[in-house]
């Protein structure tokens, strides 16, 4: 197998669902344990493409190697599209995904079913030696009134898909890995490099990878 990609992220969570939506393409999936020393990139962007694209990118130059990185915001109607690009600082600088869920559930508190409208907007980026391409990926969803569930990871078991009757964490990863705003975004990415859209020639292999 010659061809590489990097996955930009530290997010065990999301490699787990990535490298599920990528399988079965010819190419290796390289996570950034493989690369000692890899910058630890900050999402200050004012956007999700401005953040996934900065995490591609950061680790496309320090490899050598095409790159890719989701950034995922959940928008809640009720909230204005909060807490959108700033959702995994959502209760402060080292929230967990608890304190998160918490606040969330505790702005929504008393807001009627037919207010608590959200989405999952995912943004993929792509990026190679020569220049990036971001993806976007979108699911409609309503934020409950309590946790069900104990799969998935983050907002996952407040986010209940009303066309499967279940939030994220009530699903398994097959069908999360079907109708996801991840997985929308991943399985468009999959169908491009399928159809060799990308060009993944290396620009210098570091550490033997
Ligand atoms: P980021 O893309 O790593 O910046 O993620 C933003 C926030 O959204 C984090 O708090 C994640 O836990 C949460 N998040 C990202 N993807 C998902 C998902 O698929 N389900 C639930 N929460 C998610």
């Amino acid at each position: 197998m010659s061809r590489k990609l990097v996955l930009s992220t530290g997010n065990q969570d999301k490699i787990v669902e990535i490298k599920n939506l990528l399988q079965h393409l010819e190419i290796e999936i390289l996570t950034l344990d493989a690369f000692p020393g890899a910058p630890d990139v900050v999402e200050d962007g004012e956007t999700l493409e401005e953040n996934a694209i900065k995490k591609a990118r950061a680790i496309a130059d320090f490899t050598g190697l095409p790159a890719v990185a989701d950034d995922t915001g959940l928008e809640v109607n009720y909230l204005d599209g909060a807490p959108g690009v700033y959702s995994s600082r959502y209760s402060g600088e080292h929230a967990t995904y608890a304190d998160n869920v918490n606040k969330l559930l505790r702005e929504l508190m008393g807001v009627p079913r037919e207010k608590r409208g959200a989405r999952f907007r995912c943004v993929a980026a792509f990026c190679n030696q020569n220049d990036c391409r971001t993806i976007e990926g979108k699911c409609e969803g309503v934020i409950g009134e309590e946790r069900r569930g104990t799969g998935g990871f983050g907002y996952d078991p407040v986010f209940y898909v009303p066309e499967y009757g279940r939030t994220f964490a009530e699903m398994d990863l097959e069908l999360k890995n079907r109708i996801s705003h991840r997985a929308k975004a991943f399985l468009k990415l999959r169908e491009l490099i399928e159809r060799g859209e990308f060009d993944f020639r290396a620009k210098k292999i570091n550490f033997g990878a």
